[in-house]
């Protein structure tokens, strides 16, 4: 009897992910070596879309993701809500698993090849939400972070969704956030099409 054929892909809230096995996933782990934990999608991604599928996010809202990889997170606000998304990551390596990701969900997403620490405030003026989903797992990274933070709170950026398995950087991140400029810090867990759980630091509103 004929072996059936393993899924090499994954579909859940609007967005298809390729698994590590998928082909096109092989071929370009031969070209391109994301160095900083950009090698694959991470879980806690799901639940900031879980959190915006209940929310809600209005069409044509200015989404960036920070330390995207592969940039599902964002992919998944303009192909279910019409976003304008920008993926922003240190590693350039990262953008060819984005490119490929975004073409099998038929959208376009713009990437910005900077670190967290080089963002200025005016870079972040035409920005409504910030998604970032694991980019917190060093100690070094709390400062860049609550710093970027601030100019977005500076900036009227609307809302920061920041998404962590509990990492010891992310929580001393979130209660410094928390206390200098508002906040919060929801516990989400998911147990449908997918299951996951992360915390989710929520500053700001968006309209
Ligand atoms: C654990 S991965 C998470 C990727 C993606 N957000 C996800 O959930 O699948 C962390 C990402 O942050 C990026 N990163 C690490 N340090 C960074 C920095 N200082 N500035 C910008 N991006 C950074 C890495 O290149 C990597 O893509």
């Amino acid at each position: 009897m004929a072996k059936e054929k393993k899924k090499t892909t994954r579909q859940a809230y609007g967005i298809t992910v390729l698994k590590a096995a998928d082909p096109r996933v092989r071929a370009q782990k031969k070209k391109h070596a994301p160095c900083i934990h950009g090698n694959k999608f991470w879980n806690v991604s799901w639940c900031v879309m879980d959190f915006l599928s209940h929310q809600g996010l209005r069409p044509e809202t200015r989404v960036l993701d920070i330390g995207c990889g592969w940039g599902l997170a964002g992919i998944y606000c303009a192909k279910n809500h019409g976003a304008n998304v920008t993926a922003m990551d240190a590693d350039a390596a990262v953008f060819p698993y984005l490119q490929l990701h975004a073409e099998i969900n038929g959208v376009e997403i713009e990437t910005w090849r900077c670190k967290f620490e080089k963002v200025k405030k005016k870079d972040l003026r035409q920005t409504n939400l910030i998604i970032g989903a694991d980019i917190c797992f060093w100690d070094e990274m709390v400062e860049p972070l609550y710093k970027l933070i601030k100019k977005a709170v500076g900036a009227e950026v609307g809302q920061i969704i920041i998404a962590d398995p509990g990492r010891p950087p992310f929580h001393e991140l979130s209660e410094k956030v928390v206390e200098k400029l508002g906040g919060e810090v929801k516990e989400w867990e998911i147990n449908g099409e997918v299951q996951a759980d992360a915390y989710l630091l929520i500053a700001g509103t968006l309209p």
